[in-house]
């Protein structure tokens, strides 16, 4: 790949992080990678998670109809939880995709992203008692899909995925499902230029080879830096949101 040779590795390699590069460098190229700043920088000490880990998953509110309203509401506290868990995704997601780039290119790095991110998604979602996972209108993996909350929020992510440079739009909204009142986290993941190779619109051909075979209903490329690709979307159930004052 093209962007593999560049000489700025740190900064331009796709998915990895070289060993060469300090600790800082490494830094830099998380950042760099992910095209933006973690929304709220500054967060140090998130809420303790809750339910435990053993607890069961939360359910995909499916049954929710398209005409799901979702009002914009405000509530410190978990958007501090629903912040980390989406900081937490990404940083965990980042470092296995660049481990994987590094040690097997970016064809191997095909199957350990369909391997991890829906195990990173899985594990914090129990641990939390919220549905985290990620969503995009034209999706890689056919569980991406949006749901109606999440569609009718998207139009907004979609003409600005940051709001200011590096920093991601992100929205906390409360709606009514089948089964109780929810809070829903968004935040917009935009396309940055370490994308490209997986998501772009001129894929080497070996890496889509891989794409096609793990994906045959792939709609996640084409994009162009800068597109939304996705969001996070932290879901979490009445119970789950206010533990303390159950509804
Ligand atoms: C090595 C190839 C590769 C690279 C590089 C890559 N992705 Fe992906 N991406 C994938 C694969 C494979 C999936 C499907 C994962 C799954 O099965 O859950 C995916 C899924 C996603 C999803 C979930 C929604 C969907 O379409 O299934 C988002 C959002 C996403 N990628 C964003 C990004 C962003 C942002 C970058 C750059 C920082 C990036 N990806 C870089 C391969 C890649």
């Amino acid at each position: 790949m093209a962007i593999l040779e560049q000489p700025l590795m740190c900064a331009r390699e796709r998915c990895g992080l070289r060993p060469r590069c300090g600790a800082a460098g490494a830094l830099l190229g998380v950042l760099l990678l992910f095209g933006w700043l973690p929304a709220q920088a500054e967060v140090i000490e998130p809420p303790p998670l809750s339910p435990p880990a053993s607890a069961p998953l939360a359910a995909r509110p499916e049954s929710v109809g398209s005409s799901a309203a979702a009002e914009p509401v405000t509530d410190p506290a978990m958007l501090e939880r629903s912040r980390h868990l989406a900081d937490t995704f990404m940083g965990e997601l980042q470092a296995a995709l660049g481990e994987a780039v590094a040690k097997a290119g970016l064809v191997g790095a095909v199957a350990v992203c369909r391997e991890r991110a829906p195990a990173i998604a899985e594990r914090l979602s129990r641990a939390s008692g919220a549905l985290v996972s990620r969503q995009a209108r034209r999706n890689r993996n056919p569980d991406a899909a949006p749901d109606a909350v999440t569609l009718g929020l998207l139009p907004a992510f979609e003409a600005e995925p940051l709001v200011a440079p590096g920093r991601p739009r992100e929205q906390l909204v409360a709606y009514t499902g089948p089964t109780g009142r929810h809070l829903r986290y968004l935040r917009a993941i935009p396309t940055g230029p370490m994308c490209l190779g997986c998501h772009g619109t001129q894929i080497d051909p070996a890496v889509q080879a891989a794409i096609g075979t793990h994906y045959p209903q792939d709609r996640a490329t084409g994009f162009a830096e800068g597109d939304l690709r996705g969001v996070f979307a932290i879901d979490w159930p009445a119970v789950a949101a206010h533990p303390e004052q159950p509804e």
